[in-house]
């Protein structure tokens, strides 16, 4: 993996897959950028990766992603993580709820790639993140598939419309990171137990199990509009 001296900006990249995507890309010699809204959380994820550049930024704020980009220059891999999961069963759950779970994923993919694309250089690339949902929904997971769904469509077309830069989505299944922390709370270990069961590799994800498929995806020169599923295999249980 050939990332020595390249700018890799991740946005979402705090915590969790972002963070682990973070560290293997400035292991691999990388000058890495790291966004999100939190500043104390993007402080001490900055200040546990030694190199590491953190800069404030929404990914739905236009002006903090102008700020964001003119930090980083040019750039040679965007990556971008944030979205807001919390999913809802249609007719229990109203649109004020719904609307940033389409809203983060995808409008923010659309505003990342608008100001990170004319500083990507011709050989660079855009990696976007959707999920397994988006193939294996559950009950109350409606706008949580759409929007990883809508990512994956989004990703062929800017693969074609983008192009020499190559625009590619990692799809995973279950990771354990602080998402799913919150996202299961008391049930967390039993859910990660039951998952690690169920799946033919027989345990759930890592973030660096991600990270290694994001970071292949940015630097392999011959892929573009792939969606890596990396699941475990849960597509087929
Ligand atoms: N974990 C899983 O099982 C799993 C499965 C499938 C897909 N995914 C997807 O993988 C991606 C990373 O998930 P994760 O599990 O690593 O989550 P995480 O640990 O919660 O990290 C999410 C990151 O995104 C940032 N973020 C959230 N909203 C943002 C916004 N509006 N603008 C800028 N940054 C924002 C967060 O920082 P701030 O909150 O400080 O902004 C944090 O850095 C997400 O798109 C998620 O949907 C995760």
């Amino acid at each position: 993996m050939d990332l020595e001296g390249r700018t890799v900006v991740l946005i979402g990249g705090s915590s969790g897959i972002g963070l682990a995507t973070a560290s293997a890309a400035a292991a691999a010699g990388a000058r890495v950028l790291i966004a999100g809204r939190d500043r104390e959380r993007l402080d001490a994820a900055a200040a546990s990766i030694p190199g590491v550049v953190g800069v404030v930024a929404d990914v739905l704020d236009d002006d903090a992603l102008i700020r964001l980009f003119e930090t980083a220059g040019t750039v040679d891999h965007l990556v971008q993580l944030a979205s807001n999961p919390k999913g809802g069963r249609l007719l229990d759950t109203d649109d004020e709820h719904l609307r940033p779970v389409l809203e983060v994923r995808v409008w923010g993919a659309i505003r990342a790639v608008r100001h990170a694309a004319p500083r990507l250089a011709p050989d660079g690339s855009i990696t976007l993140v959707s999920g397994v949902v988006s193939q294996r929904p559950t009950p109350g997971t409606a706008m949580v598939a759409a929007s990883a769904g809508a990512v994956e469509a989004m990703t062929r077309a800017l693969a074609v419309e983008l192009a020499p830069i190559r625009v590619n989505a990692v799809c995973p299944g279950a990771v354990e990171t602080p998402m799913l922390e919150r996202a299961l709370g008391d049930r967390y270990d039993d859910v990660i137990a039951a998952i690690g069961k169920k799946l033919p590799v027989g345990r759930v994800g890592t973030g660096a199990d991600i990270a290694d498929a994001i970071l292949f995806l940015a630097t392999n020169g011959y892929v573009t509009g792939e969606i890596l599923h990396v699941d475990g295999g849960d597509r087929l249980v």
